[in-house]
């Protein structure tokens, strides 16, 4: 038996602007999904994720996971801490601990680099599309910068409290971005140029990150929000928790993932009374950090 357990994630700047090639930072957080699994005589999978009533099921990850390895009949055991439809990384942190422990349980000698890349492959044969960022972020942990298709690199992790805000509205990844597209295809000129906009924000981000200096960061993630907000992905709930977190004293606040429901994340010294302005708008609040490791071993 193995058990391996990896992270969810927030996107401090870049999401949507990442599918057309743009640059994102995103940082690992400390909720994650742990994937049990052992040889057994068929193939089985349970999963606390998904059984909300949503419209989710994580199986057909978990059983694109399995046939890609070549590997036997497993029994596979899922139990999350990262909501589904949240815009964490629900799905990409389920696919990452699942090829984690099939790796360890079997032996096969896979690099973070080749779960990473296998990850990435599943959730495109499962979604239709997705950029690199939720898997190779689930899989390195870290807050980490990312030029899509083309690398990565580790930036200083962020040291100040992260709160995240849940509309508790499930939000289809695969839904919001086409409704980018039709956008992008309505607009280009305007939307290209919005997206060149959240690409600077990453690179001014950077050496921000960096010095840990979480006001200006902050400052450029509101900009983002507004951004975002200018290509369609919001939502009146969205906005109150953004407003909320900073009004009660946030560096800054947006949207975090695909938008429409699903979360915001806010950076916080005073983490608490983010939250609890939070709660007053009716959205669901979470403290939580960043988190340096990705996918590993659990003993
Ligand atoms: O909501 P999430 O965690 O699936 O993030 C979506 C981020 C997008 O940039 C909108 C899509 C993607 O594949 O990167």
């Amino acid at each position: 038996m193995a058990t391996c357990t990896a992270p969810g994630k927030i996107y401090l700047f870049g999401e949507h602007a990442v599918v057309y090639g743009k640059r994102a930072i995103a940082s690992a957080i400390n909720l994650r999904t742990t994937a049990t699994v052992a040889e057994s005589a068929q193939t089985t999978i349970t999963s606390s994720l998904g059984t909300t009533g949503i419209d989710y099921t994580v199986h057909p990850y978990i059983s694109r996971c399995i046939e890609s390895l070549g590997v036997p009949a497993v029994s596979v055991r899922i139990d999350s801490e990262i909501l589904v439809g949240s815009g964490l990384g629900s799905s990409a942190a389920a696919v990452i601990a699942t090829l984690g422990a099939l790796n360890a349980e079997f032996d096969l000698g896979m690099t973070r680099t080749a779960i990473a890349a296998t990850g990435h492959q599943i959730e495109r044969d499962v979604q239709g599309a997705a950029s690199p960022t939720d898997t190779l972020v689930s899989t390195m942990g870290g807050t980490v910068m990312i030029t899509p298709w083309v690398s990565s690199s580790r930036l200083r992790l962020i040291e100040c409290g992260i709160v995240i805000g849940d509309t508790e509205e499930f939000s289809s990844t695969k839904e919001l971005v086409g409704n980018v597209r039709i956008l992008h295809e309505s607009y280009p000129v305007a939307m290209d140029s919005i997206f060149d906009t959240i690409d600077n924000l990453s690179e001014l981000g950077v050496p921000l990150i960096e010095n840990g200096d979480y006001r200006s960061v902050g400052e450029l993630m509101n900009i983002d929000h507004g951004l975002l907000d200018a290509i369609g992905v919001g939502s009146a709930k969205l906005s109150a928790m953004v407003y909320a977190a900073r009004d009660a004293g946030a560096y800054g606040a947006k949207i975090t993932g695909a938008g429409g429901g699903g979360c915001i994340v806010a950076l916080a010294d005073d983490a608490g009374a983010v939250a609890s302005a939070i709660d007053d708008t009716g959205g669901r609040a979470i403290i939580t950090e960043a988190s340096e490791p990705g996918v590993h071993v659990r003993k």
